[in-house]
């Protein structure tokens, strides 16, 4: 997969930053380096197209996934991760990702389908990604849901449906709140910063 890797001290976590709809892996090296500057930072490009405009996995229309493209592009992306961890020499348990809206729920879908894809997850505008699976035991988890209430694109029960599913598979998750839409806020990139250095 297309990607930026940047090394950073081997003992902070590696931050796998995952971009929205329409992005590229230059998006979010910024927001990475906010949250933890010391990381090593792993940016990918999805690399399914929607009229030019890179994601992660396919969609129907919006809001609704092509399920099992999502399956398919979460099986790579989860074995992405484990060549880049050897190639690259990072610790293979120690990935948090960060990921905005198509980014974010393909971070949600490694946590839905994978036990150890992810040690943790800021999910910036995330919605459910799939409905009806068991998840795995997720009780070392910890994931940031940061989500709007007035958010055209994810609706505030996406953020609930999601935040009890992670819950009642073991992972602790808090949730933040603003009222901006779909934006990612500089208060919420604030509030992640804050989360993570309290949480790793
Ligand atoms: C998606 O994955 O389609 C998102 O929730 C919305 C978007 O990325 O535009």
């Amino acid at each position: 997969m297309k990607h930026i890797f940047k090394e950073g001290s081997s003992k902070r976590p590696t931050l796998l930053l995952l971009h929205g709809t329409g992005g590229t892996e230059n998006d979010l090296l910024s927001l990475g380096g906010l949250i933890d500057p010391e990381a090593n930072i792993l940016s990918v490009r999805g690399e399914v197209s929607e009229n030019g405009m890179p994601r992660f996995f396919k969609r129907l229309r919006e809001g609704v996934f092509d399920i099992e493209d999502l399956k398919l592009q979460t099986k790579k992306l989860n074995e992405f991760l484990d060549q880049a961890s050897s190639e690259y020499g990072f610790e293979r348990d120690n990935v948090v990702a960060v990921g905005y809206s198509n980014g974010a729920n393909i971070a949600a879908s490694l946590l839905f389908h994978y036990e150890n894809a992810l040690k943790g997850a800021v999910l910036h505008h995330p919605m459910v990604p799939i409905r009806g699976l068991d998840l795995p035991d997720s009780s070392a988890i910890n994931v940031l849901i940061t989500a709007g209430d007035n958010d055209p694109i994810c609706p505030p029960e996406e953020t609930t449906d999601l935040e009890s599913l992670l819950k009642g598979a073991g992972a602790e998750v808090e949730v933040f709140w603003h009222s901006q839409g779909h934006q990612l806020t500089q208060e919420e990139a604030y509030h992640a910063k804050e989360w993570y250095n309290k949480t790793y």
